[in-house]
């Protein structure tokens, strides 16, 4: 059937001419389409005798198939010549900059961690760790706070219940109530059971106390300083409070005013004030609390360590004394880097962390003079 054959002459011509894949579609439209060439000759099949259909069918049916072929044979052929002519053109610039990856930052508590390891390692301290769950012993029986010291109420410790209901938690040789630590003191009848005297250490780490305003949240961080020798004085504690402050606070002028205080593990007991001048609104540690323009913040509490606690430890008190201290690190690092809000501490919002926050890569070194990490 002539009809047939220049309809296939014209599609294959035409099928092979196109440029453009979009061009295979127009054409496909118009032979295979429901109004196209090829879909008008199948209408036909309709009106033919049984015998005609016979010899025709098979003619169109494979006309259609032809086509079709032709047609998605041209496009991947058309398609392929565009991938390869865009790969051509492209060219990759590996000269230019990597999106830098998001840092994180050190966090101003951890930084003040850090700071206070490297001077007290100077001193000849090292660092002493004890669990954040502690048992009502360590946290106060040994450390000479009776049964009854209004510390050891609900209102100011977390406790856990009677009963730790997950055992493994309830590791060594803990007694009485778990609960959870409401000083670094505990710090200190660990380090003397477990090593002995001499002694000198810190041991810096997270607290709990029931409260939370402005100024007290429920978990805050402290450091506990402790020496245990033969022969250690009043004199010493003093001496040796100075020189961390000075090194912390890179000042010279710092003053110190020693209070007679009352700890049940220190005797005697003292609290410490240092001076400080307030400019443009914040504090600024150093000089004398008794000079025009400046006043007296308390920093810390510490003492002689009472030779109860020396006995509970299991330590000498005939033969050894010792001093402690005991510091809240927060306060420490709003005073040295300018914050006013303890809160913030511990909010996680990623834009105050770095804005106060330290690079990782800038580790405080003494001799690199502490703090210059900014
Ligand atoms: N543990 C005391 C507190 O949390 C501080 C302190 C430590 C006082 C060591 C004296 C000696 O308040």
């Amino acid at each position: 059937m002539s009809d047939l054959q220049s309809i296939e002459t014209d599609a294959r011509a035409r099928i092979a001419a196109a440029a453009t894949p979009a061009d295979v579609e127009a054409l496909r439209v118009e032979f295979l389409g429901k109004q196209g060439s090829i879909s008008g000759l199948l209408k036909t099949l309709g009106k033919m005798s049984p015998e005609e259909r016979q010899s025709e069918g098979p003619k169109i049916q494979g006309l259609r198939a032809d086509v079709q072929d032709a047609l998605s044979e041209r496009r991947e052929a058309l398609e392929a010549a565009e991938l390869e002519a865009r790969l051509a053109q492209e060219t990759l610039d590996l000269t230019l900059p990597a999106p830098e990856a998001p840092k994180g930052s050190v966090h101003p508590v951890s930084q003040v961690m850090d700071e206070l390891a490297e001077i007290f390692a100077d001193l000849g301290f090292s660092v002493a760790t004890g669990p954040e769950i502690e048992d009502d012993w360590h946290n106060f029986t040994a450390l000479n706070m009776a049964e009854t010291h209004p510390a050891r109420a609900m209102h100011d410790t977390f406790y856990f219940p009677e009963k730790p209901v997950d055992h493994a938690l309830d590791q060594g040789e803990r007694t009485g109530r778990t609960l959870l630590r409401t000083h670094t003191s505990p710090v200190q009848i660990r380090a003397m059971v477990e090593r002995g005297a001499p002694l000198r250490i810190i041991a810096p780490g997270r607290t709990y106390r029931s409260d939370s305003d402005a100024t007290h949240t429920p978990m805050f961080h402290q450091v506990e300083g402790l020496v245990v020798d033969e022969g250690i004085h009043l004199g010493h504690l003093k001496w040796t409070l100075e020189t961390f402050l000075k090194a912390f606070f890179e000042r010279d002028d710092i003053v110190l005013r020693l209070r007679p205080s009352y700890f049940p593990f220190t005797e005697p007991s003292v609290e410490v004030d240092v001076g400080y001048a307030t400019e443009g609104g914040r504090r600024v540690v150093g000089g004398d609390g008794d000079a025009p323009g400046h006043a007296w913040m308390e920093l810390l509490g510490s003492g002689m360590v009472n030779r109860r606690v020396l006995e509970f430890a299991g330590v000498d008190p005939d033969r050894y004394s010792g001093f402690a201290f005991g510091c809240g690190i927060d306060r420490l690092a709003m005073l040295k880097y300018g914050m006013n809000d303890l809160r913030a501490f511990f909010d996680g919002d990623a834009r105050w962390l770095s804005h106060y926050g330290f690079t990782p890569q800038e580790q405080p070194t003494l001799s690199a003079g502490v703090g210059a990490a900014r």
